[in-house]
């Protein structure tokens, strides 16, 4: 059962909210035995089931039309802890088809209308077509959306290099063997404090063992929990001895 939703937005958003998730949700049923998308999990079945053929490249024919969203009671979550925080800036690392950057965009519009900050969220792709489809969703949405997002399409490991903020929040919902080059590229912009947010890592832990190394290795200066959500879901909060 979704949690109670604490999202504020017009209904028409709210509607589109609840078709998206429900379309996701239905594609991720028909993607693995299991019904669970993780990168290494669909890897490893495509490895088994197709062996003569290039498992990453097919794994990226079989993402193009798929939703993959970040599940509806995580995006509540990372929308109350965007109003806590008082985050403006925040980074999504992998923003398919827009659904979890709808709910960045409407937590970070409604911080800054209490804060008088500025800030945008940065969303990430780099599929062309689900750039645009998601663009399509945003439209829809209207400019309560739309405004606050960044949408930078192509390799985010390029895109991310240049014209960073400081991050208030980073979301890593990405193929696992992308996070730690992700947060390495977005670790010079963290801000004392920042939260790094990834999905999946307890269903997708074989695959995200370099990044959860990292964020547990106390050198590092992250002060991490992994929260109870189906798959799991890791908040690190990012406190630097020397920043
Ligand atoms: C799990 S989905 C993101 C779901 C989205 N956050 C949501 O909740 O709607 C991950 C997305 O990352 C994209 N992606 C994969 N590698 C990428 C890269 N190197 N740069 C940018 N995007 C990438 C994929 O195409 C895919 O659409």
């Amino acid at each position: 059962m979704s949690s109670q939703s604490p999202v504020e937005a017009p209904e028409h958003v709210l509607r589109l909210l609840s078709q998206l998730h429900k379309v996701s949700l239905e594609q991720e049923a028909t993607i693995t035995k299991t019904g669970k998308v993780t990168y290494s999990g669909v890897i490893d079945e495509l490895k088994e089931s197709q062996p003569d053929r290039a498992p990453k490249s097919e794994f990226d024919t079989i993402m193009l039309d798929k939703f993959i969203a970040l599940d509806e009671d995580k995006c509540h979550f990372v929308y109350q802890l965007i109003n806590a925080t008082g985050a403006t800036n925040v980074v999504e690392a992998g923003t398919s088809f827009g659904v979890s950057t709808i709910y960045l965009a409407l937590a970070v519009a409604k911080t800054k209308a209490a804060t008088g900050k500025s800030g945008t969220v940065i969303a990430t792709e780099k599929e062309l077509q689900k750039a645009e489809t998601a663009r399509k969703y945003w439209k829809q949405c209207g400019e309560v959306v739309e405004r606050e997002i960044d949408l930078r399409v192509g390799d985010l490991l390029e895109t991310l290099k240049v014209d960073l903020p400081e991050v208030d929040l980073l979301l890593l919902d990405i193929w696992s063997v992308l996070a730690l080059p992700t947060l390495k590229t977005v670790l010079p912009k963290l801000r004392y404090g920042a939260v790094v947010l990834a999905d999946n890592t307890i269903s997708g832990a074989k695959g995200y063992a370099d990044l959860l190394a990292f964020l547990r290795a106390p050198e590092n200066g992250f002060q991490n929990t992994t929260l109870p959500y189906t798959n799991g879901f890791e908040m690190s909060v990012y406190l630097p001895r020397t920043k």
